[in-house]
């Protein structure tokens, strides 16, 4: 019987969607507000899902407490009141974007997280404006 279970966590950390290939007209164009060159913040708000067997013995999908320790440890702390561009490698040569974003979180879990969980991020870079990744699962 497979079950989802789904944390959520809080980061809040500052980007600017700019394509360095690109002269500035042009990334105005495409971007708009969010390539003006000195950032801006969001309050990230990120889903992430397990889906796997519930163990007989404990009930459980997942233990929670696990899942708590593994997103603060390697996704809050390493985002949480960071300037993505500058200050997280995996985003100095991809656009921090929400896509690249949740990518970049699903590559982490997976490393993670066992292979018998399936993962989805959900992450919302505004209240309404949120994406999300599976991987290639
Ligand atoms: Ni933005």
């Amino acid at each position: 019987m497979k079950v989802t279970v789904c944390r959520k966590v809080h980061f809040n950390a500052a980007h600017r969607i700019f394509n360095p290939a690109w002269d500035d007209k042009r990334n105005e164009e495409v971007f708009g507000l969010c390539s003006l060159p000195h950032y801006h913040g969001h309050n990230y708000d990120l889903v992430v899902k397990l889906t796997g067997e519930v163990d007989p013995e404990t009930g459980y999908v997942f233990d929670m407490k696990k899942l708590k320790d593994i997103l603060d440890e390697y996704i809050v702390d390493r985002y949480d009141h960071k300037n993505l561009n500058v200050d997280v490698p995996e985003f100095r040569n991809t656009i921090p974007s929400a896509e690249n974003i949740a990518i970049a979180i699903w590559n982490i879990l997976r490393e993670k997280i066992e292979t018998c969980y399936t993962i989805q991020v959900v992450l919302y870079e505004t209240e309404r404006n949120f994406v999300e990744y599976s991987g290639n699962e």
